[in-house]
């Protein structure tokens, strides 16, 4: 049986497949379920900075900045987001069965501080920052923005000892810099790519819509080429989040240089059972391909191992001169 733990974020996980942060993991049910079929570790479901601003203030007088957070405070009626939270923290760890990481959605450093140390104390043993930050003033510059995520990192790092990640979305005009920034600052892995909630048009209501909420198998495209790109180049460790349906997926963003691999749109799919099936898969093709651990594919595939590094910038540069467009 090939060897499938890995270490992530100093963590020691069984297997690399991780349970992506997402209503399946919003609940100690949810988060036994993913334990149950196996998970290397789960990412509970984001704590909103709106959730955190309404224990503080009644929910009239909050500024929101995500439409998801209004409607789950305005669906809870009460301002107890918060110390929910840090209970399903505990709740998670009762039972000792797998690492959990929890999960924030910042835009303020400051907020978040004396928040980390509580969900220190309940138990989490390490958090990821999801940064959904979305750009929508054309005004704003974009290293204003890099400083801001530089300083919001630096404030919480400096609040907890636990490993902290950071989870970004595609928009950043280098993003292997700002990961690099962000290693400096204090963060020990980057989750690519966030995605945001997508939005649509319904042209008969001649209004907004939203779009699908599930991502597809294709996505995975994207977080591979940049993993391969930046693997052992930045200082942090890369995790993979998009598009993993299958083992071979997961094994492909692995041999780019993915530590581990998060999985959501695929567990709503197929159910939690599809968390067992991608384990079970890598582990049947390491097996017939007499690879015995992930340590000895991570990384095989990444820019800083090949002879060739100019093939992963120029690809549809070779691909024009061979005539395969
Ligand atoms: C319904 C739903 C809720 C989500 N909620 C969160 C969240 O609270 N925090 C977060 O960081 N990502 C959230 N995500 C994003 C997922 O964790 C994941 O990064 C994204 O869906 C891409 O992975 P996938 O292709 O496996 O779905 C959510 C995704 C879905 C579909």
């Amino acid at each position: 049986m090939p060897d499938l733990s890995v270490s992530y974020l100093g963590l020691k996980l069984g297997n690399p497949v991780i349970a992506s942060s997402c209503g399946l993991t919003a609940t100690p049910e949810g988060v036994k379920r993913a334990f149950d079929a196996g998970a290397g570790a789960v990412v509970l479901k984001s704590l909103f900075e709106e959730q955190l601003r309404a224990e503080l203030k009644p929910i009239g007088e909050i500024q929101f900045s995500h439409p998801e957070a209004e409607a789950f405070l305005a669906g809870m009626g009460m301002n107890e987001g918060a110390d929910e939270y840090l209970k399903l923290i505990s709740a998670a760890r009762k039972d000792g069965r797998g690492r959990v990481i929890a999960s924030v959605n910042c835009v303020d450093g400051n907020f978040w501080m004396d928040f980390a140390k509580r969900m220190e104390s309940a138990g989490a043993e390490a958090i990821e920052l999801n940064l959904g930050y979305l750009p929508v003033d054309p005004s704003e510059n974009g290293s204003e923005i890099e400083e801001r995520l530089e300083t919001l990192v630096r404030s919480v790092a400096s609040a907890v000892k636990l490993p902290l990640a950071v989870k970004l979305g595609t928009a950043y005009t280098n993003i292997g810099n700002l990961i690099q920034r962000l290693g400096k600052a204090g963060v020990k892995a980057a989750v690519l790519f966030n995605r945001f909630y997508r939005m649509d048009v319904d042209l008969d209501a001649m209004s907004l819509s939203a779009g699908p909420t599930r991502g597809s198998p294709e996505a995975y495209f994207e977080s591979l080429r940049w993993i391969s790109l930046l693997d052992g180049r930045t200082g942090v460790e890369l995790c993979a989040s998009g598009g993993v349906y299958n083992g071979m997926t997961a094994l492909k963003l692995i041999a780019a240089g993915a530590s581990a691999v998060q999985v959501c749109s695929a567990v709503y799919a197929k159910g939690y059972g599809a968390l067992t099936s991608i384990a079970k898969e890598m582990a049947s093709w390491m097996d017939s391909r007499n690879v015995e651990s992930i340590a000895d594919l991570q990384g095989r595939l990444a820019r800083r191992n090949s002879a060739r590094p100019e093939l992963y910038g120029r690809l549809h540069y070779v691909k024009a001169l061979t005539g395969q467009s």
